[in-house]
């Protein structure tokens, strides 16, 4: 039994190293790890197994609307499974990237997604990372933090994961998820009212845990 019964809500945009740092902080914390990106990315890579269309609202809202979607939020082994399928690969593929921000802007499909988001956070004390997550997802997460990198080093971080990409190439892509993930009309991409703001472009994994560890002490004081 931890001494964190909490939530942690992490946001922000790809790059800053936040799926790690969720990760680990969770472990840390002896608590459930919540990949709600991965999420939007298993909607993806349904829409797109179906032939339906990304940018067709009506039609992406339906096929979503069907799937069985299972996700462990275990730490140490996280995995998605879509209408029995492992999909762990298929969401992160260039395909899938590519189409997910068009899937994650149908209100229907936020909708569907933040309540089964909502129903695992019930479960037990949470690292929940994402791009909503202290907005709408859980407002009264007890740590609320917005992780920001800077754009080099968000595009070189992403190109050490991906190999053989470019750093530049890289970097235009992120910068055009970051504008459709930022402008759209259903939860944009921001930081939440009361989040603290950790720019990680000069601080390493371990410290960015740390620093989050601490957080989550203080608050498990003062509640
Ligand atoms: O964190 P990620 O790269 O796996 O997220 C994939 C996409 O899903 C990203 O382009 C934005 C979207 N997303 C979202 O809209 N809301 C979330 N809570 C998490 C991710």
């Amino acid at each position: 039994q931890s001494f964190f019964t909490g939530v942690v809500a992490l946001d922000g945009p790809s790059g800053t190293g936040k799926s790690t740092v969720a990760r680990q902080l969770a472990q840390r914390l002896g608590a459930q790890y919540l990949d709600t990106g991965a999420m939007y990315r298993a909607a993806t890579v349904a829409v797109l197994k179906a032939g339906v269309d990304p940018a067709d609202a009506a039609a992406v809202a339906s096929t979503v609307s069907r799937i069985d979607l299972r996700v462990s939020t275990d730490p140490v082994q996280p995995s998605t499974v879509l209408n029995g399928v492992p999909i762990d690969e298929e969401i992160r593929s260039p395909q899938t990237t590519a189409a997910v921000s068009a899937v994650s802007a149908v209100a229907a499909v936020r909708t569907q997604l933040v309540a089964q988001q909502r129903d695992l956070i019930n479960t037990g004390p949470t690292v929940a990372e994402g791009r909503d997550i202290a907005s709408v997802v859980w407002p009264t997460a007890e740590v609320k933090v917005y992780l920001t990198a800077s754009e080099q080093v968000r595009a070189a971080r992403r190109a050490g994961e991906l190999d053989g990409a470019s750093v530049d190439s890289v970097r235009a892509d992120l910068r055009r998820r970051d504008v459709l993930d930022a402008s759209r009309a259903t939860s944009p991409l921001r930081r939440a009212d009361g989040a603290l703001e950790l720019d990680t472009s000069a601080l390493s994994i371990d410290e960015v845990v740390t620093e989050l560890y601490e957080l989550a002490e203080q608050a498990a004081r003062v509640s």
